[in-house]
């Protein structure tokens, strides 16, 4: 049987704006996600997938509605729970990477298995560097690099950690295409050895590569389809 790891049930996600106006960046959002599972989300830019990424993995508190995630409410847990969950439960790739620029590439990787007391291999980190074509020394600080070298920064940090739910912002919009072909094979290995892999993508291509894609507009839930066809979600998306 399916494990549901992740349930949004009518999530709503209301801003106040300077001039007194709310908008509506989420609007009644439901969705589960299971182990095992590789889903991705689709929209066009500003239809609210960071907002949704973000809400279901306990960054940001919705308005209304309810998150759980492996059972647990992480709006409703204790500072040290929550910093708990963070670093053992999830993972998440920022589209922004989120890396400490003081720091050099090395330390930014394994950060989160320091704060976590856990050991570090360096010879694994070596080797994931390695199989993602990551040319830049591993002792250089992260400000000198590119835009696609930082992405890669930010998956191997989140890879390293086991992390069984994994949050993917768009985490190949800024390299290569051999690179998006190795950064998606490794994100489906985590899901064959048991993980959910839940990426935000504008490549419709790579859409159709996953389980189930769901379609985002207008902060509202298109579609959720099952291995569509790219025209299938075109379709879905440009839909007036
Ligand atoms: N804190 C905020 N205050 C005001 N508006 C916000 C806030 N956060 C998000 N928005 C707006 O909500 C909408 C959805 O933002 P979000 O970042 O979730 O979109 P997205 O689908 O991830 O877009 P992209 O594909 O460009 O990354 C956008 O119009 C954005 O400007
Ligand atoms: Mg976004």
């Amino acid at each position: 049987m399916k494990k549901k790891v992740i349930s949004v049930d009518n999530i709503t996600k209301e801003v106040a704006l300077s001039t007194n106006k709310t908008i509506k960046i989420l609007n009644n959002v439901s969705l589960a996600a299971y182990a095992n599972e590789f889903l991705s989300i689709v929209g066009p830019s500003g239809s609210g997938k960071s907002t949704l990424l973000k809400s279901m993995s306990g960054l940001m508190q919705p308005t209304a509605g309810k998150v759980t995630i492996n059972a647990t409410d992480p709006y409703r847990l204790r500072p040290s729970q929550t910093a708990k969950m963070r670093r053992h439960e999830i993972g998440f790739i920022f589209q922004s990477y989120n890396l400490v620029p003081a720091l050099p590439v090395f330390e930014n990787i394994v950060l989160p298995l320091r704060l976590s007391g856990q050991k570090i291999d360096r010879q694994a980190v070596v080797q994931l560097m390695d199989k993602m074509n990551f040319a830049a020394d591993l002792n250089s600080f992260v400000a000198n690099l590119s835009g696609g070298e930082k992405q890669k920064v930010a998956i191997a940090r989140v890879l390293l950690t086991k992390a069984k739910i994994i949050f993917a912002d768009e985490p190949t919009g800024a390299v290569d295409s051999a690179s998006k072909e190795i950064i998606f094979n490794l994100l489906r290995s985590l899901v064959d050895q048991g993980a959910c892999v839940i990426m935000v993508t504008h490549d419709i291509e790579l859409a159709t590569k996953t389980d189930r894609t769901l379609t985002l507009k207008d902060g509202k839930i298109e579609q959720i389809f099952t291995k569509p066809k790219v025209e299938d979600l075109l379709a879905s998306i440009e839909k007036g």
